[in-house]
Order: C-alpha cells, then structure tokens, then sequence
C-alpha cells in the first residue's frame, strides 16, 4: 500500500543544536510525504511526488504540518489519573498521591483500563512513541505493552523496582525485582515494537543489593536501555547522600552498582555537579528534561547547555508533569531557558519532541521524517484555536508560524496522528 500525504514538511538535516537551527531543517510549504508498508519512503515537493507517483493514495493535509510523531523519552503510564494533584514536593508527592495510585496496579484490570486511557491521550495529543515506567507489579507491565501492541506503538517500558522507602505493598526484593523483570524482558523485549527498560525508579527507594541486582540484569542485556532518576529535588539529593555515605555524588549510587552507561536514561537531571555532567557525557549517557514536572513539583531549572555535551530527551514525565502534551512541554522548556538566559529556537524544541528524545531512545526508526523510518506522524493545525489563530495570521515566516502553536498548542492543534502509516482518526 502506497499513500501519500500532502502537506508542509519539516525534516532536520542535522541536530540543530550543533548549528544554525534554522540551516538545521528542510521545509517544503507545499510538501509530501511518501509511506509505503508502513515505513517513510520519499520526503519532498508535493508537485514532483505526484507527477512520480500517480497510483499513490493522496491524503491531502492542506496547510498542515507534517511532523515525525512526538517521542515522550520520560513518563509515569501509572500516574495519568493523579496528574494534576496540588500541593507537594517530590517526596511528599510520591508518599501522598504517587504510591496510593500505584498500589492500585495490582489489580490487573486497573492497570489495562489506565494503560488504555494513558495511550488514547498519548495519540491524542501526537505523542507515537514513550518511554514509561510502569509499578512494581509485572501485571502493571502487561498491560501497557499489551496495549501499546494493539495500536502498533512503539514503546519502551519496564517494571518500577522498589524494596524500600515505599509502602508494604509497593515493595518487591531485589531477588523478585531482578527475576520478574528478567522474565518480563524475555517475554517483551523485540517483541513486535516493544523494548523492556531495566527501570529501578531511584536510589532512594532501592537497597545496595537491588541497584547490583538491576546491574546485573542489564549486565546480561547490554542492549537493553536503563532508565532512572537523578537529581530533581535538593532535599532528594541530601537524602541521597545519607543513604549511600560513600557514594561521591548522586550519580556514584548508580555507577558504583553498574547502573551507568551510554544506553542509561537519567531523568531529570537538574542540580548536577561537575562531575557528574562530565561523567555522564563521558560515557555517552542520556539525560531527560522534563520541564512541566520540574516546574509543577518545584525542583528546578534545567541547563540545556547540556545538549551540547550529551543526548538530551524531552518529556512529559506523567504524572509529576502537569500535561500530557508534548507541545505544551516544548512551551516549558522554553520559558525554564528564558529563566536561564537563553531562548531555545523552535526549530530546536522540534528537534527535542522527536529526534532528540528518539537519539536518546537509541532508536534511529523513529521521530526523524526521513526515508527508512517508521511512519509514525504528528499533523499539526497551525491555527487550531482563536488564540493561535489571530497570531498565527500575523506570521510571516516558518518559524513565527509554528511558535505560535509551540507556546499555545495542546491536543486540539493535532489535526490526525499515523502509527506506522495508519491514521489513527
Ligand atoms: N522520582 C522517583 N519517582 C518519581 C516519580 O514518579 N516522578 C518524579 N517526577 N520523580 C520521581
Ligand atoms: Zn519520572
């Protein structure tokens, strides 16, 4: 099956941190974009693709634009129905509405209904791709990549380890911790699109002897991702240090228990000291910003000067994070860099919804509108409100066209998703 589909087209050439973002991208006003068994084909002028290609289906987007789906590299799938929750910090957060919930994915049919819920607002909002934690609860770990399979999403996911600092019923050991995700990864990882993630959620609520077991396990299977938190909170990190006495920093708790590597996934990433930033960059780890969280829970401002040195992965970080749209998310990133002094181009808050977090991922399939990538699409209506709309006709450029939705865009703004070619409208 051949379809083309007809509208703008913005691909990145090369990272636009590296250069001139706007000498980073290619723009086709009148664009298309060739699919074919569900992969990218061609990218290119709309005229000369039909004249090549008079057979194809044509879906014609109009002004819309046409985008590699968002790739959300950090969230919670558990944590949909408490977002949103008033009035706490990291820790007192996680103790009051965070653990509850999750204690709720025990029961199996809880777990599917939200692993549902979670993805429909996920396409919804032109997110194709994540990387999820799920509970301590293998059952927590069916359901979402069950769910992700049926909708033919690519996912990354892993049981969340725990075997302290967390409620009796939130705690696994690190023996059942390392052999539930063993046999959760033998089970999901490659299967279809599915990547199993050895996720022990952080320091704080992990023994010793659950970080070298996780070690252990992502020891055997090196080409697995790992993916934890590091340094959101002060107060976390303080707890941190009481905790590992010996460690030299944050990071030292993972790397002392062969938790540190370039497939690690380190969210948050906020209050780093130098050494840190230059151990992570050293060992081509990945760090996740996750700016709605970061500022909703109060933890602090990101230095995205950090993705001239390292990968750098955008998130929702759902629930902690106070929206599930990844173009909200780009606003958040934006206004922690103006707090920081520097004003991210639009074109580099693209790049970070979608190949920046798929670079992070390791996974070159996706979030690139690129020939050999998965069809996986965002079409974004650039005037999808009244708001946007009035500022939208003003705009004489790409890039004042597309800010406007970057700043005032959520789920209304995505005119149709496509998961491997198949338009999910
Ligand atoms: N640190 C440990 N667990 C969590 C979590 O669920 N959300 C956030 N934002 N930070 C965490
Ligand atoms: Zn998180």
């Amino acid at each position: 099956m051949t379809t083309l589909l007809l509208g703008q087209t913005l691909a990145f050439t090369t990272d636009p941190f590296a250069i001139d973002p706007e000498a980073a991208v290619e723009h086709h006003t009148h664009g298309a974009v060739l699919v074919q068994d569900g992969r990218i084909a061609e990218v290119g002028p709309a005229d000369r693709m039909r004249v090549a290609r008079p057979q194809a289906r044509v879906i014609d987007h109009g002004g819309h634009l046409i985008l590699p789906g968002f790739v959300d590299a950090h969230v919670h799938y558990p944590q949909t129905a408490i977002i949103a929750s008033w009035g706490k910090r990291l820790i007192d957060w996680l103790n009051t509405y965070t653990f509850p919930e999750e204690a709720r994915f025990r029961d199996p049919a809880h777990a599917e209904a939200v692993a549902e819920t979670y993805l429909d607002l996920a396409l919804a909002h032109g997110t194709t791709a994540m990387c999820s934690f799920a509970t301590i609860h293998p059952e927590s770990v069916e359901a979402i990549f069950g769910a992700a399979a049926r909708r033919g999403i690519a996912i990354w996911a892993g049981k969340t380890c725990m075997d302290r600092n967390a409620p009796d019923d939130l705690r696994d050991t690190a023996q059942s911790a390392y052999d539930d995700s063993k046999r959760l990864l033998a089970r999901w990882h490659g299967a279809g699109r599915a990547s199993y993630v050895v996720t022990p959620r952080f320091s704080p609520t992990s023994t010793p002897d659950q970080l070298s077991a996780l070690g252990a396990l992502w020891a055997e299977h090196p080409d697995c991702l790992m993916q934890t938190h590091l340094s959101e909170q002060t107060d976390e990190i303080a707890w941190v240090q009481n905790l590992f006495p010996e460690a030299r920093d944050y990071l030292d708790t993972y790397e002392a228990h062969g938790l540190l590597g370039a497939r690690g996934l380190y969210g948050h990433a906020i209050h780093l000291t130098e050494r840190e930033r230059d151990r992570l960059a050293e060992v081509g780890a990945a760090v996740v910003h996750c700016p709605t969280s970061n500022t909703f829970i109060g933890s602090g401002l990101f230095d995205m000067a950090l993705a001239r040195r390292m990968r750098v992965g955008l998130a929702t970080d759902t629930g902690g994070g106070s929206s599930f749209s990844m173009l909200r998310t780009m606003a958040a990133a934006y206004e922690i860099a103006q707090l920081r002094g520097q004003a991210l181009h639009p074109a580099q808050l693209l790049w970070l919804a979608t190949e920046g977090s798929a670079r992070a991922l390791h996974a070159p399939d996706i979030g690139r509108l690129a020939p050999g990538a998965m069809a996986d699409l965002a079409v974004l209506d650039l005037a999808a409100t009244p708001a946007i709309a009035q500022r939208h006709a003003r705009a004489d450029t790409l890039w004042e066209a597309v800010f406007p939705t970057i700043m005032l865009g959520d789920d209304r703004s995505v005119a149709q998703v496509y998961v491997a070619g198949r338009g999910m409208r």
